[in-house]
């Protein structure tokens, strides 16, 4: 199944991943689809790696699904990664949850091919996919430094080291300018709330 048309593309797309639990509860949070190109078929091949701890690893080692949510929405990021996004944000395709603002849709098998000390590999293969919206898009640098800087965000709680907190922060302040002078409303709001959760009285 090709995902191109989707916009799963090869290297990392950052998508919003939906799953469930057993019990049926929803979760949303901001994952790396890796897309590899098989040499010798020229198939593309797909991949997550889920670090231990997250409610997406629990709920895909339950139910083997999950749902690739195509979105260019910052604040989506943000929230999915750093609140609970209420049912009102949730739809069902194929059995699995996924936002109903999405542009696409792909669900998505798992299969756990390795267990490294601090994450899960899985190959993910598609098995449903629905294109609700194309959108032709220039690039943003507002909307790519946003993204890094809510990555970089999911990091900051988890580094005990000082001085790499301080490049952290450095890094932020960057990120920051270039929202700022590039971004749009929404990009700027996702900082916002960043800014609000994780550097309120750290410097930044
Ligand atoms: C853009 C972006 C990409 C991310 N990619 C991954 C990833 O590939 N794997 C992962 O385990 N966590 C990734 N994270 C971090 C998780 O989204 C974060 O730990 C989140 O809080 C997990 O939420 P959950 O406990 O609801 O699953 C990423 C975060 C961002 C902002």
């Amino acid at each position: 199944m090709e995902l191109k048309e989707a916009g799963i593309g090869e290297g990392i797309s950052e998508v919003i991943v939906t799953t469930k639990s057993a019990s049926g509860m929803p979760n949303a949070a901001p994952i790396g689809i890796i897309t590899v190109i098989n040499e010798g078929t020229g198939e593309p091949l797909h991949f997550v790696k889920l670090y231990k701890g997250s409610q997406t690893l629990a709920n895909v080692l339950e139910t083997n699904m999950l749902a690739a949510n195509v979105t260019d929405d910052a604040v989506i990021f943000v929230k999915a990664a750093f609140e609970h996004l209420s049912e009102a944000h949730f739809a069902d395709f194929a059995g699995v949850p996924v936002l109903a603002k999405a542009n696409a849709w792909i669900a998505f098998t798992s299969v756990l091919i390795e267990e490294r000390s601090d994450y899960l590999h899985f190959q993910v293969l598609p098995r449903a996919v629905k294109i609700n919206r194309k959108e032709i898009k220039a690039i943003n640098r507002g909307l790519n430094a946003a993204i890094e800087a809510a990555i970089l965000a999911t990091r900051f709680d988890i580094t005990k080291d000082e001085r790499e907190k301080k490049e952290m922060r450095k890094l932020m302040e960057r990120y920051a300018e270039i929202v700022k002078k590039c971004g749009s409303r929404r990009e700027k709001e996702a900082m916002g709330i960043l800014k609000e959760k994780f550097f309120k009285g750290s410097g930044f």
